[in-house]
């Protein structure tokens, strides 16, 4: 486990920020309590088929699996983890600056960020201690290794507020999501892969502008992500020797999937203006610019792509934001007024995801060479 900041550090930034932050807590929920939550926005945790997971074969892919796992076992961020004699420096410094709005902003992706990672880290070891299938076993223990480093990583600077998240009692008391695996695969792909994408341009973002790096945690995005982006690429090759999985119907899920996770994510990005602008972006552009990342990305296994750039795509999300506004504010009405105005924002999201699942998509070849690397 990484090394806490020293005390004399914690208590600086406590005394002068935890009050104002469990001010920002709506209704003094815990951060475990928040990061149990389930609405259309949160992170979810996931159960799936085991024995069908036991059953996947990827002989068709040996070769490239068998260099995948080596990269695994040769491990190169084993040592990663862990903060450096800089950090709590930084922190004392840095944390000071931040707005009451940025702050809460910022706790918030961090809960959020948490809780993802938590979740693929309990996915990949339930998976890992219900099969026996070896190439499955061995690949789930390695990206679970992954997982719990990225979430102790994160939750470590919630402690620093006093605001770390119970993930034992996390994982007993949220509530979990079964997909058959072919939606895990799917869902899991773009989850990876959109999460390299979303670290990668926030750090390429303050590697430009360093003075907008207002805590220290993304210093370490660069290596980080290239262990979500090989994650990706397990999945990838998973996918990739079933082909069934990527053809016929299953293109109409495939699609499905992208749109849902792509909604989703402008919707909720969007609620966290502040964190984006302090890093000298606007939501919107953050959001393209990870869509478009991913999108080049998925084509090592999606035959079809959605059109980011379609006028109509851009117009559902911004409406699906819209709706989504809305809903809030009505759920902060509440009484019957508040609920007949939420049955109506929820058909109206409905009737606006069917049209955003009908923008034209654009099909392609899948390539011959499955492995990408993360060059962005
Ligand atoms: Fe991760
Ligand atoms: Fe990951």
């Amino acid at each position: 486990m990484t090394a806490p900041a020293t005390t004399e550090d914690r208590t600086d930034v406590e005394t002068d920020h935890v009050a104002l932050l469990m001010d920002g807590m709506k209704n003094t929920e815990t951060a475990t309590e928040r990061a149990a939550k389930n609405t259309m926005l949160t992170p979810r945790f996931y159960t799936t088929d085991f024995k069908a997971m036991d059953a996947l074969d990827v002989s068709p892919v040996r070769a490239e699996w068998d260099r995948m796992m080596a990269e695994y076992e040769g491990d190169n961020n084993q040592d990663h983890f862990k903060r450096d004699a800089a950090f709590g420096e930084e922190l004392k410094v840095l944390m000071p600056q931040l707005s009451p709005e940025l702050r809460q902003e910022f706790m918030d992706f961090l809960i959020s960020s948490c809780t993802s990672e938590f979740s693929g880290c309990i996915l990949y070891n339930e998976i890992r201690k219900n099969v026996s299938n070896p190439d499955i076993k061995q690949l789930m223990a390695y990206m679970a290794r992954d997982e719990s480093r990225h979430a102790g990583f994160i939750n470590q600077s919630l402690k620093d507020f006093n605001l770390g998240i119970d993930l034992g009692s996390l994982k007993r008391v949220k509530a979990y999501t079964y997909f058959k695996p072919k939606y895990i695969f799917y869902a899991t792909y773009l989850s990876e892969k959109i999460g390299y994408a979303r670290y990668i341009t926030i750090f390429r973002q303050l590697e430009r502008h360093p003075d907008k790096r207002f805590h220290p945690i993304f210093r370490w995005f660069e290596r980080w992500c290239n262990d979500e982006f090989r994650h990706g690429e397990s999945f990838a090759l998973i996918m990739r020797a079933q082909p069934h999985l990527l053809s016929g119907v299953n293109k109409l899920w495939i699609r499905f999937f992208i749109l849902a996770v792509y909604a989703t994510m402008y919707v909720r990005d969007h609620t966290r203006p502040m964190l984006h602008e302090a890093m000298g972006f606007k939501s919107t552009e953050y959001d393209y610019e990870v869509f478009r990342i991913t999108s080049e990305i998925c084509r090592q296994v999606f035959p079809v792509e959605v059109d980011i750039d379609h006028p109509s795509f851009r117009a559902c999300l911004d409406q699906l934001l819209q709706i989504s506004l809305a809903n809030d504010r009505a759920v902060a009405r509440g009484g019957l007024v508040g609920r007949l105005q939420r049955g109506w924002y929820a058909a109206k999201a409905f009737v606006t995801f069917g049209r955003l699942y009908l923008v034209p998509v654009k099909e392609q070849e899948l390539p011959k060479d499955i492995r990408l690397s993360p060059v962005w």
